[in-house]
């Protein structure tokens, strides 16, 4: 069994360690839900500042120009492409996932083969996803099959098909996709894909173009450390990049929006997929989330920080099952089928538990189950600032509020407006 010596000596040993320094921690916190909202990266606040005050409070309106506002999109895309596995030039910064989910499954079904009128996503998928899908597909009088826990996509992949939806990595189990496998079963059978990398980009190598994947998206507040409520990202293969049309036909996305003319003619490529104009402060604090991760280029980038992380969640389940009886592990043991979180679940308490560690300074959180699907424990490791000994202490805390049963105390079962 790891002690807590062990988990010192780890970190001690640990190439990435200096890159916790990037980030502004407070002291006294043990952080696991980076995978809900990143950390607070150092370089942050004076970029905002910088941002407000100098580019937009004296240069005034010239920054679009001179700052090179207009660019930042595409800039900071360029920036996520790295992380995906796509080329610059293919990715931009724009709106919030939900809307960018609604422009891609418009897209991919504008480019479906005639006659496919059904769209595949998965039950377990994040609502917003299945929300815009039904959206969608009422609009264009499509059906949407779910795929149940424990299905394979390409059961359902049949000449009905237009598009296949899902999301890399599971919000409520940490479970990962074969996106490469599942992207030619899906292609074999004439079916375009759609990928949510709200849980992948930035936490587990992602390869859009080597897996040939049509279309993604993904958000900017999670493993990307861009801040609360951050600017999404949209990718689209540059096989598809002149051809598909979006929905939101905003000037942002015009081929010259400042000609000001009355008719849209789409932008080439990518940049048709910017509605409208791009939110600069926000989009300067993304930025700096995602010079946190590649600020670990030479430390061997993502790779190196998938490896930390597989270490990290491992020790983290390992720990509990041998320490902390009574909870059932959801996220897979499979190292290639698991993501950057560890997800447990227990027949009650799962809520209030979880508040008892926040009280002691473990933050994780809770996703209730509905349909079935048990309530869940969330705790996710970011590489870059998780050390082996926080994940130690975590479970030691989770094993003195079962041990104690002060997660029973009533205060602990006040549900808030964020679980
Ligand atoms: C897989 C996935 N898609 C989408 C979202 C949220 O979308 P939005 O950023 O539009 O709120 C989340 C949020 O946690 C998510 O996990």
């Amino acid at each position: 069994m790891t002690t807590r010596n062990d988990a010192e000596k780890r970190d001690a040993d640990d190439p990435l360690a200096p890159l916790r320094d990037l980030f502004d921690l407070p002291e006294g916190t043990i952080y696991l839900d980076g995978n809900s909202l990143g950390a607070l990266p150092r370089a942050t606040a004076a970029r905002v500042q910088e941002v407000v005050t100098g580019e937009w409070g004296d240069a005034l309106i010239e920054s679009w120009n001179s700052a090179g506002w207009i660019a930042l999109p595409h800039r900071v895309g360029d920036k996520i492409a790295r992380l995906v596995g796509a080329g610059a030039g293919e990715l931009v910064v724009a709106d919030s996932t939900s809307v960018n989910v609604y422009k891609v499954l418009k897209a991919a079904l504008g480019l479906a083969e005639p006659g496919r009128d059904v769209i595949v996503s998965e039950r377990t998928n994040f609502p917003t996803d299945l929300y815009i899908a039904q959206s969608v597909a009422r609009e264009h009088g499509c059906e949407l099959v779910l795929l149940e826990p424990g299905e394979q996509p390409a059961d359902r992949l049949d000449e009905r098909v237009a598009v296949l939806m899902l999301t890399h990595v599971n919000y409520r189990t940490g479970a990962m996709w074969d996106m490469a496998g599942i992207t030619a079963q899906a292609h074999e059978r004439g079916v375009l894909t759609v990928w949510d990398l709200c849980h992948s980009a930035g936490a587990v190598p992602v390869d859009l173009t080597g897996a040939g994947a049509d279309f993604a998206i993904g958000c900017g507040y999670k493993f990307l450390n861009g801040g609360p409520g951050a600017p999404a990202y949209v990718w689209a293969s540059p096989r598809h990049a002149d051809r598909f049309a979006q929905p939101l036909s905003g000037w942002m996305g015009h081929a010259a929006p400042f000609a000001f003319t009355t008719d849209y003619e789409p932008a080439p490529g990518i940049a048709r997929y910017v509605s409208g104009t791009p939110g600069v402060i926000a989009t300067a604090a993304l930025e700096c989330g995602v010079d946190t991760l590649l600020a670990a280029e030479p430390y061997g980038g993502l790779a190196a920080l998938r490896r930390k992380s597989l270490e990290l969640t491992r020790l983290f389940a390992d720990l509990v099952e041998e320490r902390v009886p009574g909870f059932a592990i959801e996220s897979p043991r499979d190292d290639e089928r698991r993501g950057s979180q560890v997800c447990l679940s227990r027949p009650e308490g799962g809520y209030a538990i979880v508040q008892a560690l926040i009280a002691r300074g473990v933050v994780g959180d809770f996703r209730v189950g509905s349909d079935g699907l048990p309530d869940i424990l969330r705790f996710g490791v970011t590489p870059l600032y998780t050390r082996f000994v926080d994940v130690w202490d975590a479970v030691e805390q989770l094993r003195q509020v079962m041990e104690s049963a002060e997660w029973r105390d009533e205060r602990f079962d006040q549900r808030l407006a964020v679980t």
